[in-house]
């Protein structure tokens, strides 16, 4: 039986780069959880609906299970493991929800935080309602959400106070390679 195509890939993770070949069909979501380990980021449905899977894309939010790992080529992915920072102190979000009471079972709170994340960068005192609305595409079936708007509003005033509003996340640059070759 012929091999499958493959693809060579070269991505930047929570400040880890890696090469590796993948099947160009291989989701984003399943090359971070299955291939790199990085299981922190969960699959809710598979289908773009709940949002679980939400991880940054070169400064973008994206639904990971929409996205190929080919389409990462080349590019910097920040999940919710790449948010504390290099000394291990939690993101102000990651704090907010744990103090808040914004998560039950936490399926959704990856998704959650790194949608949010997002929106404090562009919007670094947002109302409710702004919060509500960048929120909308992802689903939380444990809390009513009331905690989580508390969260990232919480979050949002302590990063004012910090005179940053994202001081956090942009991948801590680890000089480390994995995968199957070995560094150019
Ligand atoms: S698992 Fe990707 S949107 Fe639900
Ligand atoms: S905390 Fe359970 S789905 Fe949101």
């Amino acid at each position: 039986m012929p091999r499958a195509s493959v693809a060579r890939i070269s991505v930047n993770v929570d400040g880890v780069d890696h090469r590796d070949e993948v099947e160009p069909r291989l989701l984003l979501v399943h090359y971070l959880r299955d291939t790199l380990g990085r299981t922190g980021t969960p699959i809710g449905c598979d289908t773009g609906n709940c949002g679980a899977c939400t991880v940054d894309l070169d400064g973008a939010t994206v639904k990971s299970c929409q996205v190929l790992a080919v389409q990462a080529d080349g590019g910097r992915v920040t999940t919710i493991q790449g948010l504390a920072g290099p000394d291990g102190a939690w993101h102000p979000l990651q704090t907010a929800f744990h103090e808040q009471h914004a998560l039950q079972c936490g399926y959704c709170t990856p998704g959650m935080i790194m949608a949010a994340r997002d929106l404090l960068r562009e919007t670094p005192d947002p109302t409710p309602e702004q919060v509500r609305d960048a929120l909308e595409g992802n689903l939380c079936r444990c809390t009513g959400y009331q905690n989580i708007v508390r969260a990232v509003l919480a979050a949002a005033a302590e990063l004012r106070r910090q005179g940053a509003p994202e001081p956090r996340g942009q991948g801590v640059d680890v000089p480390q390679v994995s995968g199957q070759e070995a560094p150019a």
